[in-house]
């Protein structure tokens, strides 16, 4: 299959890259090779190119850049969507595009589904939402995944920066009122993998690994796989002070697309160990 990876130096785009080669055909193209808020230049190349399957992974995913930023971040996450979505829309390609569980506002009590209704409360969260119902309007060969808290070996990640930091100092302290699922990049690969070559459906999915922590239990179980001492103290989001608000909870429910596709996404304390283990051989 001919696919092509928009944002493909991005920790996900490296990802899919590495998953899918060599069985594919695959064009990468980071945003030197392809700035997706270029709309003519996303047309021409989509035409020219002629996939068959485009996976969106450009996006402004800073979220705190993006409140003090929000024009360029809805230019990227949401225009940039919507160029992408155009040019499929015309050459009949399939657009993978990936979301976030910060399309909700995380007053929920229980996982997050395809039909619950989002209520973004952060910049970043309604300009990749906005990106999302481009998408659902403009091309109807579609599928969209959500993901949430995401890490792999190819990006900055909050893994690394817990263990850079763990390094230097005797004590961390780490946010323990925000609710979320891991996801382990390469489980998230694998699960693309599937919905666009089978292909699955066409609609939304959420695709996270199973279970559910806060960050502080992320941290501490990260340090504990690496036999790091460090303590790590709970402390709130506000005292952490960032600039954008964090949905509480935002739990996705991954019983659609494991459904869909009969696969049973493992839990991410296992992911993390898997994690663990790769990273050894990348960092170092
Ligand atoms: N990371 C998470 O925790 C998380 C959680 C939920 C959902 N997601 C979603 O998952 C997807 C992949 O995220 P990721 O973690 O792989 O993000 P990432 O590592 O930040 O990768 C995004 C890539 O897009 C590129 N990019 C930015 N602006 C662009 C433009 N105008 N044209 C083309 N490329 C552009 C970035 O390039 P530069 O680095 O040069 O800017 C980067 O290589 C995104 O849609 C994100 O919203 C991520």
């Amino acid at each position: 299959m001919r696919i092509l990876i928009t944002g493909s130096s991005g920790m996900l785009g490296r990802e899919l890259a590495e998953r899918l080669h060599p069985a594919h055909e695959l064009i990468l193209r980071d945003i030197d090779g392809l700035d997706v808020r270029d709309a003519s230049a996303v047309y021409g190349e989509i035409k020219r190119l002629s996939p068959e399957v485009v996976i969106n992974c450009a996006a402004a995913t800073d979220v705190d850049w993006c409140e003090y930023y929000p024009e360029q971040a809805f230019a990227v996450n949401a225009e940039g969507a919507r160029n992408i979505a155009e040019a499929c829309a015309v050459t009949g390609a399939l657009m993978c595009h990936l979301s976030t569980d910060y399309v909700f506002d995380g007053s929920a009590t229980r996982p997050y589904t395809e039909q619950d209704i989002p209520h973004p409360i952060s910049v970043y969260g309604r300009s990749k939402l906005a990106g999302e119902r481009y998408v659902r309007e403009i091309v109807s060969r579609h599928i969209i995944v959500r993901t949430s808290w995401l890490y792999g070996v190819y990006g900055k990640n909050f893994i690394e920066t817990i263990l850079r930091l763990s390094e230097t100092r005797h004590e961390l302290r780490v946010v323990n009122d925000q609710t979320g699922s891991p996801t382990y990049a390469e489980d998230l690969a694998w699960v693309i993998e599937q919905l666009v070559t089978l292909p699955a459906p066409y609609g939304t999915y959420h695709v996270c690994n199973t279970g559910i922590c806060t960050w502080h239990d992320f941290a501490v179980a990260a340090l504990s796989l690496a036999g790091r001492q460090t303590a790590v103290v709970p402390i709130t989001t506000e005292e952490l002070g960032r600039a954008a608000p964090r949905p509480r909870f935002s739990v996705l429910d991954n019983a659609h697309v494991s459904a869909t596709l009969g696969i049973t996404l493992r839990h991410w304390c296992d992911a993390l160990t898997a994690y663990m283990y790769k990273r050894k051989g990348v960092y170092r």
